[in-house]
């Protein structure tokens, strides 16, 4: 493939290069993946308006982020087992995300250290927490982000037990990924993918050092999370994060406008609307039809990110029209890392940037900031066509 024109030639690139076990992991959902679905076809039904004659000649796709400047509405979600897709992938994503002005989100589940990345970049990234059942360990993990400067902790919240991904359990998906019998071939097949991370240096969770069994005692991640990852996590434990840490606080993994109102109360500064990117609760509804009652319920007390299926600037632009300030890729991300490294991190940017910028101009706006419900469809006074779809969403 020679030319790259959309996240979905990224994807099938990432497909070619990388194990099925960890592409599979990136790419697909927990049960019957219904969510999933979810997330693709109801951003996918939302129309816009088309507009003509209007002056677009001098646009403005620059916002802020959680009180940070952006050069477009967009951020990298964290992701976990980021480095296994491509080495240092962290390291390589962030410093595509620095050097494209975006916000960069290190996961706790990563496979470079907050350390590692730290002495990669020049700007401050953001962390990603989850709640241990070693709260010690938890306040090891801020203090951590808060000597490397990060800016911003997000808080996942909807992983306080793990949703069954079918297809990492019948690929075995372990950490370290292993050389076996049964993926020989494949691997074999994938030669820099081996090189640089099978027999590469960092090849386990660099965050979480003595705390995962070693080359002798390997697990799947769901065994891990299982016994490790706090069920009990309650929105006393998120003030008790929002005491220890003074940057800004993210909250993720917020689908219902009850936690949104609640999430206000606990002094968040920003919500992700996300649904795990349909890796969680199978059946849950998709993120963009959840935006505009989650939108609602915090009535501007903290700022509301989307994450969950966005795929290309239309799905950034549908997010904005319907109260988001900026949207998280995830699995985007990865397929991009997986099948370039950073320079597929920057293609991916730059295709977003570019069908966000056009799809602007194309529904006669000029600004990101000031994108409304007014460019859908739905909203125009003759539209009867799509309106039961955007309802439905809304
Ligand atoms: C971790 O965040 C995962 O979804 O596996």
């Amino acid at each position: 493939m020679t030319v790259i024109t959309s996240i979905a030639d990224l994807r099938e690139l990432a497909r070619r290069r990388v194990p099925r076990a960890m592409f599979d992991y990136a790419d697909r959902g927990s049960y019957d993946e219904i969510t999933i679905r979810r997330n693709r076809a109801d951003l996918e039904a939302i129309a816009f308006r088309q507009r003509v004659a209007i002056d677009v000649s001098a646009q403005s796709l620059a916002t802020t982020i959680a009180g940070e400047p952006a050069t477009m509405p967009v951020a990298i979600a964290p992701t976990g087992l980021t480095g296994l897709f491509y080495p240092d992938g962290e390291i390589v994503g962030a410093r595509a995300a620095q050097a494209f002005g975006i916000p960069f989100c290190l996961s706790t589940l990563s496979i470079c250290s907050i350390e590692d990345v730290r002495a990669a970049v020049s700007k401050p990234f953001w962390f990603q927490l989850y709640l241990m059942r070693d709260r010690d360990f938890n306040q090891h993990l801020i203090a951590r982000a808060q000597a490397a400067q990060c800016s911003a902790i997000v808080l996942t919240l909807d992983l306080q037990v793990q949703g069954v991904r079918r297809q990492d359990l019948k690929n075995g998906l372990a950490i370290p990924p292993r050389l076996t019998a049964r993926n020989a071939f494949e691997i074999a097949m994938r030669p820099s993918w081996a090189l640089g991370v099978l027999f590469g240096r960092r090849r386990s969770f660099g965050n979480l050092e003595g705390r995962m069994p070693g080359a002798t005692g390997l697990v799947t991640l769901s065994q891990w999370i299982a016994t490790q990852f706090d069920p009990t996590v309650s929105w006393k434990d998120v003030e008790w994060v929002r005491s220890q840490w003074p940057g800004k606080l993210i909250l993720k993994g917020v689908l219902d406008a009850e936690d949104a109102r609640l999430a206000c109360e606990s002094g968040a500064d920003a919500i992700v609307v996300s649904n795990h990117g349909g890796r969680q609760l199978d059946g849950a509804p998709s993120t963009i039809s959840a935006l505009p009652a989650v939108v609602e319920a915090t009535d501007g007390r903290c700022e509301v990110l989307l994450d969950g299926g966005v795929q290309c600037g239309q799905d950034v632009l549908r997010a904005l029209a319907l109260g988001a300030k900026a949207c998280l890729i995830g699995k985007s991300f990865l397929y991009a890392l997986a099948a370039m490294g950073g320079e597929g991190v920057t293609t991916a940017l730059d295709l977003i940037r570019k069908e966000l910028a056009v799809s602007l101009a194309l529904t006669g706006c000029n600004n990101v900031q000031a994108v409304d419900r007014s460019i859908l469809f739905d909203s125009a006074p003759a539209a009867t066509l799509t309106r039961s779809v955007v309802k439905a969403s809304s």
